[in-house]
């Protein structure tokens, strides 16, 4: 496999991890074979989760854009997940290019160099 550049050295690419997993489902490429594995997995049980993903990125696009509507510029999204389709900072700068997010997550994986454009940053940390 060759090693992708968006993911960390430090990824054990031979474990699944939720973000990843959530990635696949909402049709992303920062997943590996055992994300993709989990993720059929979890979909055979519940056949609903990844549906239930693209409605919670649905929802999310539509909250942004309503916070921008009511002047909003900055934005902390924590628990952001691996940059996909409708980032926080491209809804939000899509409807006023003034706006600025900071990403937190937990793993690692999420991948700066896809965030990191201007008035958008990453930072790795736990809410807990
Ligand atoms: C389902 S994804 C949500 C993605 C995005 N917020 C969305 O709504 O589309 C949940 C994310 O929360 C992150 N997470 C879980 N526990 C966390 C914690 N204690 N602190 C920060 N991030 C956490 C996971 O790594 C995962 O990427």
């Amino acid at each position: 496999m060759t090693w992708p550049e968006w993911a960390p050295p430090e990824v054990d690419t031979g474990r699944a991890n939720i973000a990843r997993v959530y990635d696949y489902w909402l049709g992303g490429t920062h997943n590996f074979l055992a994300d993709q594995d989990a993720a059929r997995a979890i979909a055979a049980v519940a056949p609903t989760a990844p549906l239930i993903g693209k409605a919670n990125r649905a929802f999310l696009s539509r909250a942004v854009r309503f916070l921008v509507s009511q002047g909003i510029t900055q934005f902390l999204d924590v628990g952001s997940g691996i940059p996909t389709q409708g980032n926080v900072h491209e809804v939000a700068q899509d409807a006023n290019p003034a706006s600025r997010v900071v990403y937190v997550d937990s793993t690692s994986v999420i991948c700066c160099k896809v965030v990191c454009t201007h008035r958008a940053r990453f930072r790795k940390g736990s809410v807990i």
